[in-house]
């Protein structure tokens, strides 16, 4: 057992390496995606399982921040849906890092499912109550290495890169995102996924970098 000034160093060396790792995670994936050699493996999921586990490993970071994590799955129990189990997991949880880390004490994030009327997609909305996006940069948000004014004025870290990755795995599953936010209220994401496997894109296409 070490001393407890040493466990403390050690600690932040962990999590120092974790962080770097991240970040060097996150560039390779960057790289890959606009090679269009990110790599897909499709499967038939139950969406609403799907999301239970991936908020259940969200709970420690959550409960870290001091939020509220909610999960209302609507009328779904059953949700068939043709996805990469990993690519999707790693899309899904960049959006609830950023819904518990741009957040306030206190604040809650709740994730929703709907199957939209109009055409065949579920939706997944996940919505905080935190500091928002400001109007102005709305636009910019899922390009690489954009971060707004209100969270570099926290001085929370953060390399810009997690919504670029998110929105590409989306689209590459057929899917579409989009945000909506109030500035000092929250902010919600949208994505949505085909129901019918048709309509995935039948291959990956890089950026043409
Ligand atoms: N839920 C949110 N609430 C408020 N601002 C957000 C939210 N999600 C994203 N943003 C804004 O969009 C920017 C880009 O998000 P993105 O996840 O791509 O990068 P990041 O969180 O800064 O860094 P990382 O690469 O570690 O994810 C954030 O820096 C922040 O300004
Ligand atoms: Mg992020």
């Amino acid at each position: 057992m070490l001393p407890s000034d040493d466990r403390e160093l050690a600690g932040n060396g962990l999590a120092a390496a974790r962080k770097l790792l991240k970040i060097v995670n996150d560039l390779l994936d960057v790289s890959k995606i606009e090679e269009g050699r990110f790599g897909y493996n499709f499967e038939q999921t139950n969406l609403v399982i799907f999301l239970s586990e991936i908020l259940k490993n969200a709970q420690a970071v959550a409960k870290e921040y001091d939020i509220k994590l909610y999960f209302d799955k609507g009328a779904q129990q059953q949700l068939m849906v043709t996805i990469d189990p990993n690519r999707l997991g790693l899309a899904i949880s960049n959006l609830l890092d950023n819904a518990i880390r741009y957040n306030v004490k206190n604040g809650s994030v709740t994730v929703n499912i709907k199957l939209l009327t109009d055409k065949p997609f579920a939706e997944v909305a996940i919505a905080d109550t935190g500091i928002g996006i400001p109007p102005e940069n709305m636009e910019k948000v899922f390009t690489k290495f954009f971060r707004a004014e209100n969270v570099i004025k926290r001085e929370t870290e953060g390399s810009g890169l997690g919504l670029f990755i998110t929105k590409n795995i989306i689209n590459r599953h057929g899917g579409t995102i989009r945000a909506e936010s109030v500035i000092d209220r929250g902010t919600t994401f949208y994505f949505t996924l085909p129901t019918d496997s048709r309509l995935i894109p039948p291959k990956e296409v890089g950026l043409g970098i």
